[in-house]
């Protein structure tokens, strides 16, 4: 199965790119999709947040990227049914380094992904806050880029060097990437430089902003600490209800088959 791919991204830090990979996994995987988070940051912030303890994360993206294992070989069920995940395990770390000097260096991810055939629908990738060599082994590995973005001062900054970034990749790397989307986070409808700052990216990305903003919800920031995704820490709370109205839009968006591009 070629599963489509796709890297949550903003090289900006606490923006919500694992708060969404982990909770639009999970609404993906409870309407029956398979679905694999790979967790692409040193921090293991999707790992913990997906509850897999420390002790279980002997093999993980590392070995994936520098020990030709597959993902049948390092990828974890998890608590949802049909959600597994790649968890980030220490040496992740030094990955970045360790990249620098290896050969294909932008396209490990890639290759790992082609190794052998997986049993995904979906694969989101949580990458790290940087523009660095992973984040660019996620964007070569990706059929498109996911990117979460907070609604204040500074976000429309931050998205044009993204932009740019994504740019490059098309021209040198990877022609197919796509934006998937942008989806706005921690919104706080009570503060006006937040509705501002919604209205301008609507007005800059036009049709590529997706219509649900994730509010700002206490409830969501609890959920990593108990191990669990919001839909399975508090069904009921705004944010778990914001998550499954992203995938219902994310989902409405996949008529088209993904190209084999980056299979
Ligand atoms: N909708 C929300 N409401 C309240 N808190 C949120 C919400 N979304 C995310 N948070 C909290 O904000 C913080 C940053 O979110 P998250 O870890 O998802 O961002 P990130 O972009 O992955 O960060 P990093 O760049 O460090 O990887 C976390 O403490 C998270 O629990
Ligand atoms: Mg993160």
């Amino acid at each position: 199965m070629t599963a489509k791919t796709i890297a949550v991204a903003n090289q900006k830090g606490g923006v919500g790119k694992t708060t969404t990979t982990v909770n639009l996994a999970t609404a993906l995987a409870a309407v029956y999709k398979k679905v694999l988070v790979v967790d692409f940051d040193p921090q293991g912030n999707a790992s913990t947040g997906l509850g897999i303890p420390s002790a279980r994360r002997t093999h993980g993206v590392y070995e994936l990227l520098f020990d030709d294992l597959s993902i049948a070989d390092v990828a974890l069920p998890t608590q949802v049914p049909g959600l597994h995940i790649v968890p980030a395990t220490m040496d992740l770390s030094g990955a970045e380094i360790e990249l620098v000097s290896a050969g294909e260096r932008e396209f490990r991810l890639k290759t790992a992904f082609r190794r052998a055939a997986n049993e995904y629908d979906y694969i989101l990738i949580d990458c790290p806050p940087s523009l660095g060599l992973l984040t660019l082994n996620a964007l070569v590995a990706a059929h498109s880029v996911l990117v979460p973005l907070q609604c204040e001062f500074y976000a429309l900054e931050g998205l044009s060097h993204l932009s740019r970034t994504i740019e490059r990749v098309r021209r040198a790397l990877n022609p197919a990437l796509r934006l998937e989307g942008i989806v706005l986070t921690m919104y706080d409808k009570r503060n006006a430089l937040s509705s501002g700052v919604a209205a301008d990216v609507r007005a800059h990305f036009p049709g590529q902003v997706y219509d649900v903003m994730i509010p700002r919800n206490v409830r969501v920031s609890e959920a990593p600490s108990h191990g669990k995704p919001v839909m399975i820490y508090d069904y009921k709370c705004p944010g778990a209800a914001a998550y499954i109205q992203l995938a219902k839009e994310f989902l409405a968006q996949q008529q088209e088959p993904p190209t084999a591009h980056a299979a």
